[in-house]
């Protein structure tokens, strides 16, 4: 998985984002990413955006799931 980065769509939660990535803010700024793995809010109820704070789950935040979801089909069998 080295240099590899994968994005996985939690169910009803946050994109988490797996891999070395830089992170840019709107305005240009890169943003201190200290970790291989960070989650991106999906629902847009965080107060740290783009990153989950946990909103999604008080909120009990319900989203489509699954690659019919998305007008796509998967392209080789769902990673673990
Ligand atoms: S997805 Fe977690 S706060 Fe939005």
């Amino acid at each position: 998985m080295d240099g590899e980065v994968t994005i996985t769509v939690r169910p009803n939660g946050p994109y988490r984002i797996q891999g070395p990535i830089t992170l840019i803010d709107a305005d240009g700024n890169p943003l201190a990413v200290d970790s291989d793995m960070v989650f991106l809010c999906r629902c847009g109820g965080s107060s740290t955006k783009p990153f989950c704070d946990g909103t999604h789950k008080r909120a009990q935040w319900n989203a489509a799931s699954g690659a019919g979801a998305y007008g796509v089909r998967p392209v080789e069998e769902p990673r673990s």
